[in-house]
């Protein structure tokens, strides 16, 4: 099939779209256990970006999972293709001069290194929203720990299924930092690269 597929190039440039916008583009990507937070904080440094004059997007799991992959579960495999096409469509954004966040487990190392690669490492800030499996427990805000606790929910993260914590986070938050704290340190880690014209 791919070898009747030919690359069309368009006029109009990443960096003219970004100069258009007046400031450049990549990803925040957030990763994290279940209920770690990582939706809230993204929600959060959008309305910040969002206020500073940024334009950006923000792809969830769970949101995703509704629509274009809507056909994968949670085995590795699926994930591996939730996480692929979360990059591709990363990509478009960043190519459309967007900044975009996103707030995905992302359990596996390799499809972490996956998404770094598609996008391009200086395009690529990763965030590891680092609160503990006891925490994420307590919390259970969506009830998905008790029921994989009951052996409801197979491939639960942190329970029946790994996650591999990033070794090199661009930016590691802890559980015991406000919302205001950690997206004010997201923030300042990101600023220089908005480079706002
Ligand atoms: S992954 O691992 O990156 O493909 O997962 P992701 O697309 O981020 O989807 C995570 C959300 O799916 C819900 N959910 C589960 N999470 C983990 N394990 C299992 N088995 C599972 N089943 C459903 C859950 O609401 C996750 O959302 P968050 O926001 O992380 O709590």
């Amino acid at each position: 099939m791919k070898k009747n597929i030919t690359k069309h190039s368009y006029k109009i440039s990443c960096d003219e779209r970004r100069a258009l916008n007046k400031h450049h583009s990549f990803l925040v990507f957030f990763t994290g256990l279940s209920g770690a937070g990582k939706s809230t904080l993204a929600n959060r440094l959008e309305e910040r970006l969002y206020n500073e004059g940024i334009h950006t997007y923000v792809l969830d799991g769970d949101n995703v999972r509704k629509g274009i992959n809507k056909n994968l579960g949670f085995s590795p495999e699926d994930r591996s293709e939730n996480n692929r096409r979360i990059a591709e469509i990363s990509k478009l954004f960043i190519d459309a001069g967007i900044v975009v966040l996103c707030a995905f487990i992302s359990p596996y190392k390799k499809d972490r290194a996956y998404i770094k690669k598609i996008v391009g490492a200086d395009n690529y800030i990763e965030v590891f929203v680092n609160t503990s499996l006891e925490e994420c427990e307590r919390r259970d805000i969506k009830g998905l720990y008790k029921k994989a606790r009951a052996g409801k929910i197979k491939n639960m993260t942190g329970i029946s299924a790994p996650y591999e914590a990033p070794e090199h986070p661009d930016i590691e938050l802890s559980e015991h930092q406000s919302i205001d704290e950690s997206v004010a340190l997201i923030f300042n880690k990101i600023k220089h690269k908005l480079k706002i014209m």
